[in-house]
């Protein structure tokens, strides 16, 4: 797969992808990212790709042109074109399943008060990462990158996403390592029996009941 992100700010990438599952997955090529700066694409000398909205208002607004072209310069047939926008569709884990599928993912970050509203005469569709306001589409996309790169295959072990939260509707179960007694608080007694089945049994139950508690909404 290959993941180009459009954005202003190019150097909050940096530590993203050269960390942990994401730095591996680069290395091992089972994802390319690249970071395009679409200051680049500015037609203005001082480099400007933002300015004042039409009407009055607070803010400035990121300007069609230099974020339409660098698309552009990136566009290929199956290239999926991505605006990152608290006005999108909810992003969820079936999302991140769907998206893994592509070959080409392209993610505009938006920047300040937002973009001229034409962007999205040139956009495939829009994800929110929830109702709250962020300074940027820099986290939407690494977010959104994140979930999609550790679903491709051999970036992780399968059984690892299988049975997290979300899969078939469910929350994880509750997980516990060493020590086995810490200031009272003890490990389940099933969990260190060695009984596979009866482990199995046990988290499927931790699973309903935890959903049931937390997250009914995902059991309808
Ligand atoms: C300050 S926000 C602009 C908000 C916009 N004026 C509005 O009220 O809908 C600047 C940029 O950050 C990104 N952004 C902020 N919150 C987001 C969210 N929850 N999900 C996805 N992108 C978000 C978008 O790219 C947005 O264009």
């Amino acid at each position: 797969m290959k993941i180009d992100i459009l954005t202003l700010f190019p150097n909050m990438f940096e530590n993203f992808l050269s960390e942990s599952i994401i730095k591996r997955a680069i290395e091992k090529k089972q994802v390319e990212i690249n970071i395009i700066n679409f200051r680049d694409f500015s037609h203005l000398n001082n480099s400007q790709v933002d300015d004042t909205p039409y009407g009055g208002g607070s803010g400035m607004v990121l300007m069609v042109e230099p974020l339409v072209e660098a698309i552009e310069s990136c566009k290929q047939k199956d290239s999926k074109v991505i605006l990152m926008c608290p006005q999108g569709k909810t992003y969820k884990q079936e999302h991140a399943v769907e998206l893994k599928n592509e070959h080409h993912l392209i993610l505009v970050c938006g920047h300040y008060e937002g973009f001229d509203e034409r962007i999205r005469q040139f956009v495939d569709e829009e994800i929110s990462i929830g109702d709250y306001i962020l300074t940027g589409g820099e986290i939407p996309a690494m977010a959104v990158v994140d979930s999609v790169v550790r679903l491709l295959d051999g970036v992780i072990k399968k059984e690892s996403y299988q049975e997290e939260s979300f899969s078939n509707n469910l929350l994880d179960y509750p997980t516990y390592t060493k020590p086995r007694d810490f200031r009272g608080l003890k490990v389940p007694d099933v969990l260190l029996s060695g009984n596979h089945a009866k482990i199995e049994e046990w988290r499927k139950e931790q699973q309903l009941k935890k959903t049931a508690e937390k997250r009914k909404d995902l059991m309808n």
